[in-house]
């Protein structure tokens, strides 16, 4: 059995990185190889940012909040889209004020409540197999990433808000457009028109939930944010409209494209893909291995508070800097074979996939539950998952990955 197969490393001599390349899209981790050789701390001249592409300095400044600030980060990634202009969400605070806010929202998401959502995400799964079959039939063709993986985590975190679910697919719709807002500078007026009045939308939704909430508290998330206390005080409205909307956003395209990433791999890994089938106790190390692999979140950003250095590299105050999640965790001085897909790895240092520090991913235990539930269910209820096709359309993205569609055939059992 085979299950050490290479990934693909193009050759891209004389090339460089340039994440606003589409080519670099679609494939970036030749040129993440690159930047490690030869320049792991490196100026990108077309975002203006200095990337970071090796597991140590990634790692030292993700853990250095104070120096590598992450105020800008919700800013620039929005702009004037944000749907609660009024005060920054908890991933742009820096410390100390940060861990005030994450201190109460760790409450909501500790292993043990986690736990207790397995069979809500079992059943939801089987839902959507059943609506599958409900509308396409027992076997047929479908797209698995608008069908399938799309939907179920934001099915998921709608549940974890206790918001309806029958809005789901409008949800799906106002986190595409927020994030697609990183791109605004590329965007004519119509496009602009169409995030703006999906942002207002969000806002408008959540401003009702709220109203509701507070006139009749439950035990979902948003009535917990309007109880929970910080130092004697309360969130004001705006925190808990901002941290409802980050769960959103946080909760939904990065999962879905977890669930496709894995899909990918599982159709360029088939004797992976026959053991996983046959003893699903290997679906979490299968998990592991596509977030180290080809995580969803490629790069997040910093910016400096002061002059400093990183990697004998000169960087002035207020500069930003992209830590290069992906390829750290490829970095080879950690990973053996590490360009390599390996489930049966023996992973020795912490993936970056869900960054470092004091902002490490909240929704990590909830998103590595969903994602082995939904495989359950999925491996369980389908005798057949077949990618159509060996190419794949990855998003246009530098920093999310995930397929932009997945067309599949299957058969339910
Ligand atoms: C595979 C799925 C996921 C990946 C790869 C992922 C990735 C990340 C990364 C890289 C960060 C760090 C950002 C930074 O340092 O600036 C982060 C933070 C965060 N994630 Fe996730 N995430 C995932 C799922 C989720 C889910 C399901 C939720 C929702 C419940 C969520 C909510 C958050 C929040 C609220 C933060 C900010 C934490 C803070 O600022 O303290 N994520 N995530």
């Amino acid at each position: 059995m085979n299950q050490l197969q290479s990934s693909r490393n193009d050759d891209i001599s004389g090339k460089t990185y340039d994440p606003l390349d589409s080519a670099v899209q679609q494939n970036p981790y030749s040129y993440y190889t690159k930047l490690r050789r030869d320049e792991p701390v490196k100026w990108i001249e077309s975002l203006k940012a200095f990337a970071v592409a090796d597991y140590d300095n990634v790692d030292a400044l993700l853990k250095n909040g104070k120096l590598y600030s992450s105020a800008q980060f919700w800013p620039e990634l929005l702009g004037e889209y944000d749907p609660v202009p009024e005060v920054l969400p908890m991933i742009s605070m820096d410390p100390p004020n940060h861990m005030h806010l994450r201190k109460i929202a760790n409450k909501a998401f500790t292993p043990t409540k986690v736990a207790a959502l397995q069979q809500r995400a079992t059943d939801i799964a089987n839902q959507l197999i059943d609506d599958l079959i409900a509308k396409y039939g027992k076997e047929g063709e479908c797209d698995w990433v608008w069908d399938f993986t799309a939907l179920f985590p934001v099915t998921v975190i709608s549940d974890v808000l206790g918001v309806p679910t029958d809005r789901r697919a409008e949800f799906k719709v106002w986190v595409d457009d927020l994030l697609s807002a990183a791109n605004r500078a590329a965007y004519g007026p119509e496009r602009l028109a169409q995030i703006r009045k999906h942002s207002d939308e969000l806002r408008a939704f959540f401003e009702e939930i709220y109203d509701q909430r507070s006139a009749n508290l439950g035990d979902d998330i948003i009535s917990t944010l309007i109880q929970a206390e910080v130092n004697g005080e309360r969130l004001t409205r705006h925190e808990v409209l901002s941290m409802s909307v980050l769960l959103l956003i946080g909760g939904v395209e990065t999962t879905t494209n977890l669930l496709g990433s894995t899909l990918v791999a599982l159709h360029q890994h088939p004797d992976v893909y026959e053991r996983v089938r046959a003893d699903h106790s290997l679906i979490p190390a299968l998990l592991e291995e596509v977030l180290r692999f080809n995580p969803p979140v490629q790069m997040i950003f910093r910016h400096t508070t002061e002059d400093t250095e990183l990697g004998g590299v000169a960087i002035p105050k207020g500069s930003c800097v992209m830590p290069l999640l992906a390829s750290a965790n490829r970095d080879e001085s950690k990973f053996a074979n590490s360009e390599v897909f390996d489930i049966d790895r023996k992973i020795e240092v912490p993936l970056m996939s869900f960054g470092q520090g004091p902002h490490f991913c909240l929704g990590s235990f909830l998103s590595r539950m969903e994602a082995r539930k939904a495989l359950e269910v999925v491996f369980t209820r389908l005798e057949v998952l077949t990618p159509l096709s060996s190419e794949v359309h990855w998003l246009e993205s530098y920093f999310a990955r995930g397929p932009h569609e997945l067309r599949v055939r299957y058969k339910a059992r």
